[in-house]
C-alpha cells in the first residue's frame, strides 16, 4: 500500500477532534502528513488530539466558517467526518443536524471546486439503509432512512456524488456500520459497548434490551481509519463503499465475550426491547475489498481486548 503518499501531504480533517477523526489524525501524523483539523468541538475534544508540530486545530463551525476555500486550497486530501451524530439527537433538533450534515457538506464540496484536492473522503453511515430487508447489506440495498440523521447522511452522499459529476470534485463515500474503539463517548452506535465496559469496570450486571438476539456489525476504529486511507488513494470519484467487519454479532454474544475478556463475575439481565432500533445489521464489504483492497484486520474479541487493556491501564 502506498502509504508513503501521505508523507508531507497536507490533509484537512473535518471533525478531526471526534472519536473516529482523532484516530485518523494520529495515523496521518504517524505517516508524516501535515494535518489541519476543522472542528467546533461540540462533541469532539481538543484533548483527543496530540500536541504535534505538524498539527493545526481550527476551532470553527463547518456550516458558517469563513475562509473554507483557504483551508482547502493547500490540501491534497480532505477527510470529511464533521457531523451531528445520532438518530435521537436529530429527531430532537433536525435543524442543527441539517445545518452541519447537509449545509456543511455542501459548503465543503463547493470549496473544493477548482482546487488541487486529490480526494475528498466523506464519512457516510449505514443508517441510511434503515431496517435491512436482506443480509448482508450491499451498497444497492434499498435505502429507507428512519431518522433525520440518516436522511442527512444520505443527502451528504448524494451531494458528494453530484459534486463529483457536476463539479469534478473527487468525492468518495464510506458507509460505516457500528464503529467501536477509543476514545469513545457514549453514543447510539457504540453505546452498547461503552455502557457494558462501564458496567464491567464497576462490577455491575449487564442489561440487554430484548432477548439479545438482535445483531450488529461492529468494526474496529483502526480498520475504519485504514479504509479512509485506501479511499483517499484508490476510491473512484462518485462511488460509495460499505465499511464494516463483514460479520455480525448478537448483543447476547457481545455481552458474553465482554464478560469473558474482563473476567468479571456479573450476570446478564434483560429489559423490554427499545423502539426505533433496527433489528439486524451486517455489511457486505465485497465492493470495498475489490475496489479499495479493504480488509478488516481486527476481530471483535481482539478489538474489545485492546480497549479493555487501555481502560484498565488508564
Ligand atoms: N461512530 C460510528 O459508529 C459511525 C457510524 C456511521 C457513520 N459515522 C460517521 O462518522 C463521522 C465521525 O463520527 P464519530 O463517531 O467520530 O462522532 P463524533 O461526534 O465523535 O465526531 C464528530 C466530530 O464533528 C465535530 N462537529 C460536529 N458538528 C460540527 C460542525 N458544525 N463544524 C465542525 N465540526 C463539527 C464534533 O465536534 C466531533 O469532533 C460522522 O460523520 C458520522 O456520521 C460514525
Amino acid at each position: 500500500m502506498a502509504h508513503e503518499r501521505f508523507e508531507n501531504a497536507r490533509c484537512l480533517v473535518t471533525g478531526g477532534a471526534g472519536f473516529i477523526g482523532s484516530n485518523l489524525v494520529r495515523r496521518l501524523l504517524h505517516l508524516g502528513a501535515e494535518v489541519t483539523v476543522l472542528d467546533n468541538l461540540v462533541t469532539g475534544k481538543a484533548a483527543n488530539l496530540p500536541s504535534h508540530p505538524r498539527l493545526t486545530l481550527v476551532e470553527a463551525d463547518l456550516a458558517t466558517v469563513y475562509g473554507l476555500a483557504d483551508l482547502v486550497r493547500d490540501a491534497r486530501f480532505v477527510f470529511h467526518l464533521a457531523a451531528q451524530v445520532g438518530n435521537l439527537k436529530s429527531i430532537e433538533d433536525a435543524t442543527t443536524d441539517a445545518s452541519t450534515n447537509v449545509i456543511g457538506s455542501i459548503r465543503l464540496y463547493q470549496s473544493c471546486r477548482d482546487s488541487q484536492v486529490e480526494k475528498v473522503v466523506y464519512s457516510s453511515s449505514s443508517a441510511m439503509f434503515g431496517e435491512a430487508v436482506s443480509l448482508p447489506v450491499a451498497e444497492d440495498h434499498p435505502q429507507r432512512p428512519e431518522s433525520f440523521y440518516a436522511l442527512s447522511k444520505m443527502a451528504g452522499e448524494h451531494y458528494a456524488r453530484l459534486a463529483a459529476e457536476l463539479w469534478s470534485v473527487p468525492t468518495v463515500c464510506l458507509r460505516y456500520f457500528n464503529v467501536y474503539g477509543l476514545p469513545m463517548e457514549r453514543n447510539e452506535y457504540t453505546g452498547v459497548i461503552s455502557i457494558f465496559f462501564e458496567q464491567l469496570r464497576r462490577g455491575q450486571d449487564l442489561t440487554i434490551y430484548g432477548d439479545g438476539s438482535q445483531s450488529r456489525d461492529f468494526v474496529y476504529v483502526s480498520d475504519v481509519v485504514e479504509a479512509n486511507l485506501l479511499a483517499a488513494l484508490g476510491g473512484s470519484p462518485g462511488e460509495a463503499y460499505n465499511i464494516g467487519s463483514g460479520t455480525r454479532s448478537t448483543i447476547g454474544q457481545l455481552a458474553s465475550t465482554m464478560i469473558e475478556i474482563t473476567g468479571r463475575d456479573v450476570e446478564v439481565l434483560h429489559a423490554p426491547p427499545r423502539r426505533g432500533e433496527v433489528r439486524d445489521s451486517q455489511a457486505d464489504i465485497s465492493r470495498a475489498a475489490r475496489a479499495l483492497g479493504y480488509q478488516p484486520r481486527v476481530e471483535l474479541a481482539a478489538g474489545l481486548g485492546e480497549m479493555w487493556n487501555e481502560i484498565v491501564g488508564s
